[in-house]
């Protein structure tokens, strides 16, 4: 499925044999949250530099990565990772709400993706921010909730997955990555959230 941002040629790492190989689509899941981190710290530069010192390439940047890389991210947890894990865990009733909390949190970080989006592809054409301190609480709320929620699935839900996945688990999860292009390198912003 193509996620409509440009990705370079590089081979992806989609096909598990063990929970060791370098293309175990969990640590590909951490690596792409790594590349979110990257992308928070982006947005934490573009909340300092408003009104006046903005970065137009990077607004544009962060912007398509927002906009094409979040949201497939979510499904991909959604979709594979948790109805996994459910499976796995059927019978840990708090295990289970927390894999809710999750969900309802990626609804309210994709509504303040929306926003952002429009935010920054507006300020990627040079335009000033009606408001900058509204501008500035936006986009640090989006970056401060993200690097919550991925901290947590870091913590949390990563190595439950690693402990009671199945190698039949890991499989049916790196196709859906696959399909999602997670594992191929975006465009504009690299692991460390360097920009091209
Ligand atoms: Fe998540
Ligand atoms: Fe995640």
């Amino acid at each position: 499925m193509s996620t409509g941002i440009p990705f370079d040629d590089s081979p992806s790492q989609t096909t598990p044999s063990s929970s060791d190989s370098p293309g175990n689509p969990l640590e590909m899941i951490s690596r792409e949250h790594s590349e979110h981190l990257g992308l928070c710290d982006k947005l934490e530069e573009i909340a300092d530099s408003l009104p006046n010192n903005v970065d137009r390439n990077t607004c544009a940047c962060a912007a398509l990565a927002l906009r094409y890389r979040v949201g497939v991210h979510h499904a991909v947890e959604e979709n594979a990772l948790f109805p996994l894990l459910i499976t796995r865990v059927g019978n840990d009733m708090a295990f289970l709400r927390t894999l809710l909390r999750l969900q309802d949190e990626h609804r309210t970080d994709e509504g303040h993706c929306d926003e952002a989006v429009e935010l920054l592809t507006s300020l990627s054409k040079g335009d000033q921010p009606e408001n900058a301190e509204a501008a500035g609480y936006l986009l640090r709320g989006l970056f401060e909730c993200m690097r919550r929620h991925i901290a947590f699935e870091e913590d949390h839900i990563l190595p439950k997955a690693r402990e009671v996945l199945k190698e039949s688990d890991l499989r049916f999860l790196a196709s859906h990555l696959a399909k999602a292009g997670i594992g191929r390198k975006a465009a504009c912003f690299d692991s460390t959230g360097r920009s091209d």
